[in-house]
């Protein structure tokens, strides 16, 4: 199992591959929902190292290609939680001036 700081390390990289993907036109997906076992097995991952993410890199499909409920799910507005939910001061729930 990586340790934490591994895992920290794979969020960070996964971001920035995201970001300068992005910015190149080049889509990304992430998933953590991937069978650890079956890419050891089909990549030769070592022992001594874990897949605990998997990144779909490359150029979006033309929408038309899509089934409606991928379509419906690509192109509705994205939710996210805003920048107060997570960042704190202080103490934990705490919320910070600087994104108020
Ligand atoms: C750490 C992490 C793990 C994720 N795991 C999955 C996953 O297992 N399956 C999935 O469909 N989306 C997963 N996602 C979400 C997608 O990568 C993507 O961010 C999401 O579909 C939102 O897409 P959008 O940014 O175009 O709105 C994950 C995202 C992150 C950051």
């Amino acid at each position: 199992m990586a340790r934490l700081q591994e895992r920290v390390g794979v969020g960070l990289a996964s971001g920035n591959i995201s970001l300068e993907a992005t910015a190149r036109g080049i889509a990304v997906h992430q998933m953590i929902g991937i069978l650890p076992d079956m890419a050891r097995e089909t990549f030769g991952i070592p022992d001594d190292h874990d897949a605990v993410t998997g990144l779909a890199i490359g150029y979006a499909a033309d929408l038309t290609s899509l089934d409606d409920s991928l379509r419906q799910r690509d192109t509705s507005p994205r939710q996210r939680k805003g920048l107060a939910d997570f960042v704190f001061t202080g103490s934990w729930g705490e919320r910070s001036p600087l994104v108020e």
